[in-house]
């Protein structure tokens, strides 16, 4: 959730500290803060609200030292305010953290009893008084902090310095990323590769439990107290991909990137013979005994689950249940022997996803999967037969390449489920692979769609409600244009099944209530074009986003119509997505709402 980077070398450590950072800001952003040690001596500089606040400080009062660490802040436990900013200080040590201490109460009792004075409401201060208790009896600063994070319950990524020691940065991982970027004669530590891409591709993936001491020439690291060796990886991303490439916007940037990423998503995995997902790992032989599919998500990826449902019952006939990854956790789940269970995560770092699984793992002896964007993330890390969505790094906390490309991967599953089951025959699976390579081109020309789109954005921009609604599959795109909307917008909106609006929710249809109905040709068009009648009836206006070829039909209904090009049913909700996605940004950007950091808002929720 926060954005953590650490600097040893011979420059000065707070600008390239800084500098990462930015890269990570999306992380959290509430209050941020950069500590370094000069000739041993300690300074710290922290600031509330965005990076530029923190920049505006040191510009007074800099920070000096070729040894750093830097933190922006999500607050979870205790308010976002200057003495709550890490770094955390305590004698000699200064500890930015990661991730959430469950036992700090008692700890920070404990350590209060033994004449620790704290001075924060945050249970990262613990962290810091744990490892200054441990020096204090004479422990090195590696055993020093073993012995702290063995008395620790939670996660963390912790990053400490301790002035006696300025050689080294002190590092622990349970739970939360942390990566090193290995450099000549310095080196980067941070929570997230992106923070790193500027100065090195080679990069050491700490796992959980690892501890390590990082020098401006090496990295030592322990397990269990046992040493290990984890070979740098080399990481091939674009440094350009981690920039807006010209668009006002990340999200705007990623929402046109989708046409390319669904191609890096489908590439190698459709063949004229068929589909694979051979990162699953299963046979057709044990892809024919999976009876039952349990999905698990959060936010836009749990919309995923609901659409890649639709596909794999139409397609495999096998029957799937979506669950948020919050909820599965907690409600003793049937998991009968031949239910699948699938997580689906973009990051990979969402904390309820990761709890779900690591229950779905007990419960169905390792029968678990994922569909994922982060290659090195903890659920890949889990999970061994992962779906990766080649997304690439998505930046804009408002969650939208990520969710095309997740779809596009549940439908591969779908089909390759239904053609291993024998629902789906040869023929009926080339038909689908036909289409399915034409989703590319598709979404690049839905795209044509964005002058229509911000026109209708401004005209009901100071709405102050919205209603999207939709049936079938396009009730979870209805669902996930609501999310969008009110992710970056801040105005309320709901997703409802269009069936549904009489059972409620048409008590609220006016003049000032916008609805926005998706639709696709289907049997079920009839049945939405009633349900619109009854909001036309009640003076809503409605704005239909659905294919060229109803457009003239929706018209009849509709105060305005978006269209998208006429395409196969099945890669209709994908299309749909994107006039949806446009509507949330042109809408935030007409109220000058921040975008790309929306408030309250993190990329990667990896606290509960
Ligand atoms: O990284 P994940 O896909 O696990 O994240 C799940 C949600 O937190 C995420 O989709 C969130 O809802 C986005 N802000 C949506 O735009």
């Amino acid at each position: 959730m926060c954005g953590i980077v650490g600097y040893i070398g011979t420059r000065q450590a707070v600008p390239l500290i800084i500098g990462g950072l930015e890269k990570l800001e999306y992380r959290g952003y509430d209050s941020s803060g950069v500590c370094a040690l000069d000739a041993g001596k300690l300074s710290v500089a922290r600031a509330i609200g965005k990076l530029s606040a923190l920049k505006n400080l040191l510009k007074e009062t800099p920070v000096i030292g070729t040894v750093g660490l830097g933190h922006t802040r999500w607050a979870t436990h205790g308010r976002p305010t200057e003495i709550n900013a890490h770094p955390h200080t305590a004698g000699r040590i200064s500890l930015i953290h990661n991730g959430i201490i469950e036992n700090y109460s008692e700890l920070r009792h404990e350590l209060e009893a033994a004449g620790a004075k704290f001075s924060s409401e945050t249970d990262t201060e613990v962290g810091a008084h744990l490892l200054n208790f441990y020096l204090g009896q004479g422990l090195s600063p590696i055993v020093a902090l073993r012995t702290a994070c063995s008395r620790i319950r939670g996660s963390y990524a912790f990053l400490a310095l301790d002035s006696a020691h300025p050689d080294r940065i002190l590092v622990a991982k349970n739970s939360t990323p942390i990566v090193i970027g290995v450099c000549k004669d310095e080196m980067f530590v941070a929570s997230d590769i992106p923070a790193l891409l500027e100065h090195t591709r080679s990069v050491i993936i700490l796992e959980d439990g690892d501890i390590a001491e990082v020098t401006k020439s090496g990295v030592t690291i322990e397990h269990d107290g046992k040493p290990v060796t984890r070979a740098p990886q080399h990481i091939a991303w674009d440094a350009v991909t981690a920039q807006k490439g010209g668009f006002k916007h990340f999200m705007l940037k990623e929402i046109h990137e989708q046409g390319r990423v669904v191609a890096d998503t489908l590439r190698s995995r459709i063949h004229e013979s068929g589909c694979e997902v051979a990162e699953l790992g299963l046979s057709d032989a044990e892809l024919r005994k999976i009876n039952r599919i349990s999905i698990v998500a959060c936010g836009t990826a749990w919309h995923a689950g609901l659409v890649t449902k639709f596909f794999v019952e139409q397609f495999a006939r096998v029957p799937v249940e979506v669950d948020y990854a919050s909820e599965f956790r907690y409600r003793q789940p049937v998991l009968e022997a031949g239910t699948l269970v699938l997580a689906i995560s973009q990051s990979g770092e969402t904390a309820d996803t990761l709890a779900a699984i690591d229950l779905a793992m007990k419960e169905t002896s390792g029968h678990v999967a994922a569909i994922c964007n982060v290659v090195g993330s903890s659920l890949a890390r889990k999970i061994s037969r992962t779906i990766f969505t080649h997304a690439g790094p998505e930046i804009s906390v408002a969650s939208t390449k990520a969710f095309t490309t997740q779809v596009t991967a549940g439908l591969l599953l779908a089909i390759a489920l239904g053609a291993a089951k024998g629902n789906l025959s040869p023929d009926r699976v080339r038909e689908l692979l036909t289409d399915l390579a034409k989703l590319p081109a598709a979404l690049e020309h839905t795209l044509s769609c964005s002058g229509d789109v911000e026109r209708v954005a401004k005209k009901f921009s100071s709405s102050r409600d919205f209603l999207f609604i939709g049936r079938g599959s396009c009730y979870p795109i209805a669902l996930e244009g609501a999310l969008k909307l009110k992710e970056i917008s801040y105005i309320h909106a709901e997703g409802y099944p269009a069936g549904e609006l009489k059972h409620g929710p048409i008590a609220l249809i006016d003049e000032n209530m916008p609805v926005v109905v998706v639709v696709q040709r289907s049997g079920l068009t009839d049945k939405v074009l009633s349900n619109l009648r009854e909001v036309e009836s009640r003076g809503g206006k409605i704005i239909a986003v659905t294919d060229e070829q109803s457009n003239a039909t929706l018209s009849q209904y509709a105060t305005e119509v978006i269209s998208v090009p006429f395409v196969s049913p099945i890669l209709s909700p994908m299309l749909l997505t994107l006039p949806l996605q446009l509507l949330a940004y042109y809408v935030a950007v007409q109220n000058g709402t921040d975008v790309d950091l929306p408030r309250n808002l993190a990329k990667s929720v990896t606290v509960e």
